[in-house]
C-alpha cells in the first residue's frame, strides 16, 4: 500500500516527503482554508515538493461548472488530480473529464456501491472516508474491504485511497484489507514512526556507547 499525505501545509508535506515514504498528496477545501493561502499557489508549491498524484478539489456543484474548474486546476501541473464529489453531477463530470484524459479522484465516498459507480464513470481514484463512516457507527474499513473485493472481482483498475484516516490502526487495517493507498494526516504519520521501545532502545544504545567510546 502506498502512502499519501492528507494536508495542504507545505512545511508538513516537505518534512514528511524527506522521509522518502510519500507517493502523493490529497487536499480538500477545508485543508486549504486552514492554511489561509491562495489555493493555486499552494497546489503549485505542493507539486514542486512531491513527485506524484496531487489531488485538488473542485467546488462547483454542476458538472458544466466543474469541467472548466477542473481544466484550470489540471493546467497547474501534470500531476494534479481533480477531486470531484460523489454526486450525480460529479459522476457526469468524471465521465467527461476521463474522456478528456484528465484524471479524477472521487471523494466523499461512503459505500462500495458509490465506489463502483465512480469507477464505472472513469475515475482514476476513489476515496472512501474511513473515519467519517466510523463516526456514524458503521465500519469504515469494511467499506474499503468491500471496495477492494468488488474492484478485484470485476477487474476495475480504479485505485482505492483509504481517506479520513484518524489513527495508525486505520492505516494498518487499510493495508491489511488491500487498499492501494492510504492518505494520512501529518499527525498520524508522526505517530506511526514512534514506538516507546524504539526510544528506550536508542537511549540505551547511546548510554552504553558512552562507556566505551574513548577506549
Ligand atoms: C482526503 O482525500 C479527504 O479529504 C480527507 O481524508 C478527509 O478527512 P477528514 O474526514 O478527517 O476531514
Amino acid at each position: 500500500m502506498r502512502l499519501f499525505i492528507d494536508s495542504a501545509n507545505v512545511d508538513e508535506i516537505r518534512e514528511v516527503n524527506d522521509w522518502g515514504v510519500i507517493s502523493g498528496v490529497t487536499t480538500n477545501p477545508s485543508l486549504i482554508a486552514k492554511e489561509g493561502r491562495n489555493f493555486f499557489q499552494v497546489v503549485q508549491e505542493i507539486c514542486s515538493i512531491v513527485d506524484g498524484p496531487i489531488s485538488a478539489e473542485v467546488v462547483s456543484l454542476k458538472a458544466q461548472d466543474m469541467i472548466p474548474e477542473a481544466e484550470t486546476l489540471a493546467a497547474i501541473h501534470p500531476n494534479v488530480i481533480i477531486k470531484v464529489p460523489m454526486t450525480e453531477e460529479g459522476l457526469k463530470a468524471v465521465s467527461i473529464l476521463s474522456k478528456q484524459g484528465i484524471k479524477t479522484n472521487v471523494t466523499l465516498v461512503f459505500s462500495a456501491n458509490q465506489a463502483l459507480l465512480a469507477a464505472r464513470a472513469g475515475a482514476a481514484f476513489v476515496s472512501p472516508f474511513v473515519g467519517r463512516i466510523d463516526d456514524v457507527g458503521q465500519d469504515g474499513i469494511q467499506v474499503v474491504a468491500e471496495t477492494v473485493q468488488v474492484f478485484a472481482q470485476h477487474g476495475l483498475e480504479t485505485e482505492i485511497i483509504a481517506a479520513s484516516i484518524r489513527h495508525p490502526l486505520h492505516v494498518l487495517d487499510a493495508a491489511k484489507v488491500g487498499s492501494d493507498i492510504a492518505t494520512v494526516p501529518y499527525g498520524v504519520l508522526k505517530k506511526m514512526v514512534r514506538h516507546p521501545l524504539t526510544d528506550v532502545g536508542v537511549d540505551r544504545f547511546l548510554k552504553d556507547w558512552e562507556t566505551v567510546k574513548n577506549k
